[in-house]
Formats: C-alpha cells, sequence, structure tokens
C-alpha cells in the first residue's frame, strides 16, 4: 500500500500487532455473560431512559473516535520523516480551529437538550407510587412502607408495574443508594432528604450496593430489590404486617429469652417487648434470604458465626460481640428462625 511504503519490516510487524490487539480486545466486549450489577442493561421504563441517553452519547462518541484516529493515524504516517525530508510540521491555521472549537461545542449543546429533558421527567414524582423511605445505617438498609406501617431490612420488596418513589434519609454518615440495573445512584446525606424513582417489569431480584466511601464495611453494604406480581407483593405486605408469632417453645423459647435480655437494646420485634430502631426490625427476620447489609446468606451457620462475634466477620460492624456461649447462640438462632 502506497501508505506503508517506506515502514520498514519491524514497523508493518507492530502495526499489524496494535491492530490484532485492538480487534482481540473489542470482541472481548461481545459477552453475553453479565453481572447481576450490569447497568449496561438496565430493566424498567426508569434505567431504559437513562440508558438511551448512553447509547446516544456513545454512538457519538464512537464517529467521532473514528474519524479522529483516521486523520491522526492517515497523518503521522502520511507526513512522518522519511529519508531524505523532514516530517511535516502545521501551526496556526484559524479556520480550521474555529471549525473544530465549533463542531464539540454543537455536539454536546445538541447533547444537553434530551438530558435535560430526562432529568426534569425523572424529577416529578410519579403518579400512583409506591412510597418506600430508606434509611442508610453503617453497613445496612432500613425500609419503610409508610403507607402499610412495615419496616424490613436490606431486601426491598416491590410489585412490577407500579413506579416506587423513594425517600432517602442518612442516619449517620453519607451513603449512596445504587441498584445498578434500575436505576441511577443517589446520595443519601445525613440531615437532606433525596428522592428517587424506579419501576420494575419484571419479577425477579436485582441487585444493589452502597456506591459512596462510608466507613469499613462500605463493601459490606448491600442490598437487593425483589420485584413480585402484584398480588404476590400485597400478600408479601399483609404477612409483614403481622406480629410476630406469639408463642415460641423449646431452644427458640431460651433464645428469646436471651434476645429480650440483650438484643433488645438495638432490635425491633413487632408484638414483643422489643422496640429499639438502632438496629435492623427482625419481626419477620426469617422471611429474609439474606442478612447484615445483604452480605450473608440467612442460614444456620452464618447467624452463628455472626452472632458469635459481629465485627470478626464484617468489619466495622455496630452490633458488639456479647460474649454469648455456644448454647446461647444456637438458642438465639433458634428463636431468630421462628420469625417467620
Ligand atoms: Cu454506605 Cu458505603
Amino acid at each position: 500500500m502506497e501508505l506503508f511504503r517506506g515502514l520498514s519490516a519491524r514497523g508493518r510487524r507492530l502495526l499489524l500487532g496494535v491492530l490484532g490487539m485492538s480487534l482481540a480486545l473489542f470482541g472481548g466486549a461481545c459477552s453475553t455473560d453479565v453481572g447481576p450489577q450490569d447497568y449496561l442493561s438496565p430493566e424498567g421504563p426508569i434505567a431504559e431512559r437513562a440508558d438511551g441517553l448512553w447509547d446516544l452519547t456513545f454512538a457519538i462518541a464512537v464517529v467521532v473516535f473514528l474519524i479522529v484516529e483516521a486523520v491522526l493515524v492517515f497523518t503521522v504516517i502520511r507526513f512522518r520523516r522519511r529519508p531524505g525530508r523532514e516530517a511535516a510540521q502545521f501551526h496556526g491555521n484559524t479556520k480550521v480551529e474555529v471549525v473544530l472549537t465549533l463542531i464539540p461545542t454543537l455536539i454536546l449543546a445538541g447533547l444537553a437538550v434530551p438530558t435535560v429533558k430526562a432529568i426534569a421527567d425523572l424529577s416529578k414524582a410519579p403518579a400512583g407510587a409506591l412510597n418506600v423511605t430508606v434509611t442508610a445505617k453503617q453497613f445496612w438498609w432500613q425500609y419503610e412502607y409508610p403507607d402499610a406501617e412495615v419496616m424490613t431490612a436490606n431486601e426491598m420488596h416491590v410489585p412490577i408495574n407500579q413506579p416506587v418513589l423513594l425517600t432517602l434519609e442518612g442516619a449517620d454518615v453519607i451513603h449512596s443508594f445504587w441498584i445498578p440495573k434500575l436505576t441511577g445512584k443517589q446520595d443519601v446525606v445525613p440531615g437532606r432528604t433525596n428522592r428517587m424513582q424506579f419501576e420494575a417489569t419484571k419479577p425477579g431480584t436485582y441487585w444493589g450496593q452502597c456506591t459512596e466511601f462510608c466507613g469499613l464495611s462500605h463493601a459490606n453494604m448491600r442490598l437487593r430489590v425483589i420485584a413480585h406480581e402484584p398480588a404476590e407483593f400485597e400478600q408479601w405486605l399483609l404477612d409483614q404486617q403481622q406480629p410476630a408469632a406469639a408463642s415460641v417453645s423449646g431452644a427458640a423459647a431460651e433464645g428469646q429469652e436471651i434476645f429480650m435480655g440483650t438484643c433488645v437494646s438495638c432490635h425491633a420485634i413487632k408484638g414483643t417487648d422489643a422496640q429499639a430502631t438502632t438496629g435492623p426490625d427482625l419481626t419477620h427476620f426469617a422471611t429474609r434470604e439474606t442478612f447484615a447489609g445483604a452480605m450473608f446468606e440467612n442460614n444456620t451457620e452464618n447467624l452463628k458465626r455472626w452472632i458469635d462475634n459481629p465485627p470478626a466477620v464484617k468489619p466495622g460492624a455496630q452490633m458488639p460481640d456479647y460474649g454469648l456461649s455456644a448454647e446461647e447462640i444456637d438458642a438465639v438462632v433458634a428463636y431468630l428462625q421462628t420469625l417467620k
């Protein structure tokens, strides 16, 4: 090719190598094995709206990139130094500089139109929304359904095809609420009330996590959103409104006694004397799939390790090690597992 004339054999090999590597990288981006927190595979109208802006911006950026790189590569090769010729130098072309300033300005001004419109649309409270108040605490999430008087933690249940309006409150330091597939990030700031919305259209479990560094277990401050068919969600809400089972027996009764003497200072269990709000409300703890900021699967072994010494398994956890014996821990776990 005319363009490569004068390029040494080594230079051509290098160029081919770079092209090959670029192709491999490009091909690698086509993976279909997406993660549960992949914001590039959005679910629901809110996330899709934001994703549409990203797609538009990305498409424009790709075109700009290709044009700029093509001109750059052409120029570097065409005007390079060759035997018997100096590299060509160009300076100060006012016309070109004005054009090159105007083009990006026009592109950015054009992109601002759909972006500002989307921001304005998404900041309006949606009609017929389910209200959930999210309170971020080190290192877990409290969810209150004010219209149903339901309180839960870490796993937010919602119906599909209904917008959910979140009221975000901070209890200690700044956190940030993020469910990548359903909506963008929103900071949770003590002393401020922030709002955000999302809507799931498919039943299932959506993963999320805190996305503002908030202390030792920031990375362990995870969350789940579980989307149900509307009737199933109504049933969940009804179940959650019930107080905990009145009578327990055996090891669970022992566990309840320990709970009401120790854990009661931080936790609430509806229908009992436990009414504190420092830690998660545990009324229907056994119905949750995870605990401790959705960090652990809710099973006997994990619960025992947790109660034995919380900060040892979750750095910075606010729940202290109460020095319970193995038998006492077994009893408390048995009690927690009755909280259905
Ligand atoms: Cu909460 Cu990071």
